[in-house]
């Protein structure tokens, strides 16, 4: 099978498209034939060694799949043909997604809805997971409150997005381009601040008449953590979801005492270490939501596989909206 290989750690260039030999599944996994792997942002760290996950050289990128089970455990209760979304581990050449072929743990994969595409399945979990987590049980959003959610037309801001509004929150997003605030506007938002040409706090205080952000969820860092701190509301929380901006804030403790707010951490991957038991009532959802058509993950482009890098460096520079998805 063909499969990105990461034999040196780098830029997406690095990746090298190479026959794998994939002819024995790994014991006690899951075969997957792979239709679409999702390009998620974290694959850019993880291919330059910069992600808190380091697999050991080489390795295959790439964790978010959809597929058709080609084999699987006798345990497992899934069986040939079946449609699944999984998450991989990119532990070794056959458990990555940027590949034809995928091994996963079983309880990693789920199947998908008849009625759902390939892609929609692959860019679904991570996302809309994340948001939810991040949306419900760090932050308790409240319907009526406002949820500021910066990088509204990235992936995982998109999905906040459409989930602030399905909770009935007021959502203001921020983005770094007018066509990027035009595609939060899409998503549902009620107000979109390019935050490269306005101060959004400043915007923030406006919009919702002195009060603030009731919870903003930033998977920024850097300066515009610095600065959701000037628009926080009072008894609001500030969601650390990630740090594109490549700089780790640091949370000032006496401003979060004298303005009563509190700065949660995200780490959605621990949930099924820690407490998988939430991860199906979630998943589920989240799934009832998709069927009845009230979240739908923004698809900005479907590439071919032999295409990974220049998509992966697209997503890397902060250029894509919503998902780019390799296609197999
Ligand atoms: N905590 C968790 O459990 C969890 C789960 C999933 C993902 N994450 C993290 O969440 C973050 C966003 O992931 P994503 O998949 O939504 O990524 P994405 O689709 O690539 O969106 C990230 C956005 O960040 C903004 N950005 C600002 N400065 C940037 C820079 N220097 N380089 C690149 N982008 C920059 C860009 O939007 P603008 O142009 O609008 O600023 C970009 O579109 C990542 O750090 C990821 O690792 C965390």
């Amino acid at each position: 099978m063909k499969a990105w290989v990461v034999r040196r750690l780098g830029g997406p260039e690095t990746m090298r498209f190479e026959d794998v030999d994939e002819s024995t599944p790994l014991d006690g996994m899951v075969r997957i034939a792979i239709k679409a792997s999702a390009i998620n942002y974290f694959d850019a760290l993880m291919v330059a060694g910069q992600y808190q996950t380091k697999p050991e050289l080489p390795f295959v990128p790439g964790v978010e799949i959809s597929g058709v089970v080609e084999a699987a455990p006798a345990a497992s209760a899934l069986k040939k043909g079946d449609r699944v979304a999984a998450l991989l581990d990119s532990g070794g050449l056959t458990r990555g997604g940027y590949a034809e072929v995928g091994d996963a743990a079983p309880g990693a994969v789920h199947p998908i809805p008849d009625g759902m595409p390939f892609d929609d399945a692959a860019a679904f979990t991570l996302i809309y997971q994340t948001a939810w987590f991040g949306l419900h049980r760090r932050a308790n959003l409240q319907s009526g409150e406002t949820l500021l959610v910066h990088a509204g037309a990235g992936g995982v801001g998109s999905a906040a997005i459409q989930l602030g509004k399905v909770a009935g929150a007021t959502v203001i997003a921020t983005a770094g381009s007018d066509e990027k605030t035009a595609v939060c506007m899409q998503l549902g938002a009620d107000h979109a601040i390019n935050y490269k040409t306005h101060d959004f706090a400043d915007e923030v205080k406006s919009l919702t008449g002195g009060h603030g952000a009731d919870v903003i969820f930033d998977p920024i860092g850097g300066d515009v953590y610095d600065r959701s701190t000037k628009c926080i509301a009072f008894e609001g929380r500030i969601v650390v979801v990630g740090f594109t901006s490549g700089r780790i804030p640091q949370a000032a403790t006496n401003h979060v005492l004298v303005k009563n707010y509190s700065v949660v951490g995200l780490h959605w991957g621990l949930y099924s270490k820690r407490a998988p038991e939430l991860l199906p009532a979630a998943n589920k959802a989240l799934l009832d939501l998709y069927a009845s058509g009230k979240i739908k993950p923004l698809i900005s482009a479907r590439v071919p596989l032999s295409e990974a890098p220049s998509a992966l460096a697209m997503v890397a520079g902060g250029k894509s909206t919503g998902k780019i998805i390799l296609t197999i």
